[in-house]
């Protein structure tokens, strides 16, 4: 009887009607492998990572505590040879002449086009084959506009589970700078913090639209024939939802190449317009100061509106990566971090409650950062 019934059901799954139509069941699938059964959580700066089981750190992400599931990369610190760089960043815009048709050339048709799309997956969950499914997509299209420039190269970035990062890559003309990259980053990943495997997750505010923030800064550059000194890179992190498990890998691969990295900008959430008007979030913890500094010149420079400081508190999306690597990182949220977007992991984060003006702004400021610290001097 038992063996019928596994038979059956062994023939339902593997039929091509569950392909098309994917059923509770069909995504077990994906966690046939055997996982530890804990997890190394760390959840503040100051107390020591703990063991944790899957139900505790779900737990942990309804409460709203944000934390790096840091079991595959425990020693990931800083190693002082590579960041010599991070103290020094302009006190000032010097290159607004080639910044502005960038910036002239940001649509908010674009980021609502894919913004459409990128939510109507069912979820973007890094484990399941909607996530997969959500990162060859955007792969498509990142691919797409790099097509035709030879110095810019897009890649997948392979972890232990399906959904990839993507990296996509503007070789500098300076071949002395040729280690040095300035990265601008982004989650692709999405979470239903209910039913974190199965629950729809539009992900729209967390973290579609600064997937398709920095997918359109990524746009107006290449179309437009940017070429950078210094090699810049547009990054999209998977399972930034799982405890920044893919900016980990990616901050701890560039490590070991010995890369420095000059610069990372972060920009999780860039889509709501919070109750104290529309500003930029400029976060101001766990973050360098320097680098703030410097973003907060950016803000001046090229956004129409102004910024106001906040907190989100520890490892709050993938800047914290980078700075447990001992890079220079920085974080743009779309109001102070209390007046965000309450709808975030739950089907609800949809798009009609976003602004797709107030992401242009957000699009001219990681423009602006890239191509101003994508110089030497
Ligand atoms: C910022 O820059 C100053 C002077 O260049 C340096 O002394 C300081 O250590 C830097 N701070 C950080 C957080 O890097
Ligand atoms: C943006 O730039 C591209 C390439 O130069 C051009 O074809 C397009 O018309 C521009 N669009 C806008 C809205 O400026």
């Amino acid at each position: 009887m038992k063996t019928a019934i596994l038979a059956t059901l062994s023939l339902i799954a593997s039929s091509a009607l569950v392909k098309a139509f994917p059923t509770p069941f069909d995504q077990l699938r994906v966690f046939k492998h055997d996982e530890p059964e804990q997890r190394l959580i760390q959840y503040s700066e100051d107390s020591p990572a703990k063991w944790m089981t899957q139900d505790d750190i779900d737990a942990l992400m309804r409460a709203g505590i944000k934390y790096m599931d840091i079991t595959e990369h425990e020693e990931l610190a800083p190693v002082s040879s590579l960041v010599s760089h991070s103290a020094v960043f302009p006190t000032a815009a010097h290159y607004q002449d080639e910044v502005a048709p960038f910036i002239g050339n940001l649509t908010t048709q674009n980021m609502h086009d894919n913004l459409q799309t990128f939510s109507d997956f069912h979820t973007r969950h890094y484990k399941t084959k909607w996530g997969a499914q959500s990162a060859e997509w955007l792969h498509g299209q990142i691919s797409q506009l790099a097509d035709t420039t030879d110095y810019i190269t897009v890649r997948k970035f392979k972890h232990e589970w399906d959904q990839f990062s993507i990296i996509a890559r503007f070789e500098g003309t300076d071949a002395s700078l040729e280690n040095q990259v300035v990265i601008v980053g982004a989650h692709q990943d999405s979470v239903n913090m209910w039913l974190p495997y199965f629950g729809r997750s539009p992900g729209a505010d967390d973290d579609g639209s600064g997937t398709v923030t920095i997918l359109e800064a990524f746009r107006s550059l290449v179309e437009n024939g940017f070429h950078p000194e210094r090699p810049v890179e547009f990054h999209w992190y998977s399972a930034e939802e799982a405890g920044l498990l893919g900016s980990q890998d990616v901050a701890s691969d560039y490590q070991s190449k010995g890369r420095e990295v000059i610069a990372m900008l972060q920009n999780d959430m860039t889509g709501y317009i919070g109750s104290n008007g529309e500003v930029i979030g400029v976060v101001t913890d766990h973050v360098d100061d320097n680098l703030t500094g410097f973003l907060k010149t950016m803000v001046d420079t090229y956004a129409d509106i102004n910024y106001v400081e906040t907190k989100c508190g520890y490892a709050c999306s993938d800047h914290a990566s980078w700075r447990k690597a001992g890079y220079p990182s920085a974080f743009t949220i779309e109001s102070e971090f209390g007046e965000s977007n309450h709808y975030i992991h739950t089907s609800e984060d949809t798009l009609d409650k976003l602004s797709f003006d107030h992401m242009k702004e957000f699009a001219k400021v990681a423009v602006g950062f890239a191509v101003e610290l994508s110089h030497q001097k």
